[in-house]
């Protein structure tokens, strides 16, 4: 059995054995801090598309979102950017024809895809049907939204011309119409914090009764 002096040195010898160890560790530490390593580039892929009818080649960071692409590498900025959490639809724009919320797609998942944002639908002179309907039946107030609701109005009329089921229909196995509770059903992902809804449906079912 070890004596207590022993004992004692033995326990003088461990701190400060510790107290050698942290100074050797903490050298490479603080070393480390004054020559912080070099963070890598981030890595880019390449990815091509249509957009508005004109070919578009991009080296992107995987990470970026269609809309962020739209907005900052092709400096489309009629697509808006709400919530950036697929929550108001103002970043609504058609991929084929399709909406979609841009802000939760990833722009290199679209190679190859046609995009059309709101600058891809009409001109200052040759605006759109549903542009036009929109001015006529003050469809918005600040007009933030309004990029996304016309995208997503213009798709909405497509979807139930062809047939697509929504929420609203009763009997699924019927072919669903333009009527105001069909269309503002399809159009609820579409948020105005102005409140122009009514004229919104409005614009809309001008435009569904002079296509039917
Ligand atoms: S910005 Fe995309 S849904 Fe709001
Ligand atoms: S017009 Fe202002 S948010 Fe819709």
């Amino acid at each position: 059995m070890p004596s207590v002096s022993e004992v004692e040195f033995s326990r003088r010898g461990l701190l400060a054995g510790s107290a050698a160890t942290a100074v050797i560790v903490a050298s490479p530490v603080g070393a480390a801090v004054t020559t912080p390593p070099k963070a890598d580039a981030a890595p880019t892929m390449p990815v091509r598309f249509k957009v508005n009818g004109e070919k578009r080649e991009l080296s992107l960071d995987p990470r970026t979102t269609l809309l962020d692409a739209l907005r900052e590498h092709l400096h489309l900025t009629g697509t808006k950017k709400g919530c950036d959490h697929g929550q108001c639809g103002a970043c609504t724009v058609m991929v084929d024809g399709v909406r979609i919320n841009s802000c939760l797609s990833l722009a290199v998942m679209h190679e190859g895809d046609e995009i059309t944002t709101i600058e891809g639908l009409g001109t200052p002179d040759k605006l759109h049907p549903m542009q036009a309907a929109f001015i006529k039946h003050d469809g918005y107030q600040c007009g933030y939204c309004t990029p996304g609701q016309i995208c997503s109005a213009v798709a909405v009329l497509d979807e139930i011309k062809r047939g697509i089921p929504s929420h609203a229909q009763g009997d699924l196995m019927t072919k669903p119409t333009a009527t105001n509770v069909e269309m503002r059903e399809r159009m609820s992902g579409n948020i105005c914090r102005c409140g122009a809804y009514s004229n919104i449906a409005e614009a809309m079912a001008e435009v569904a009764g002079a296509k039917a």
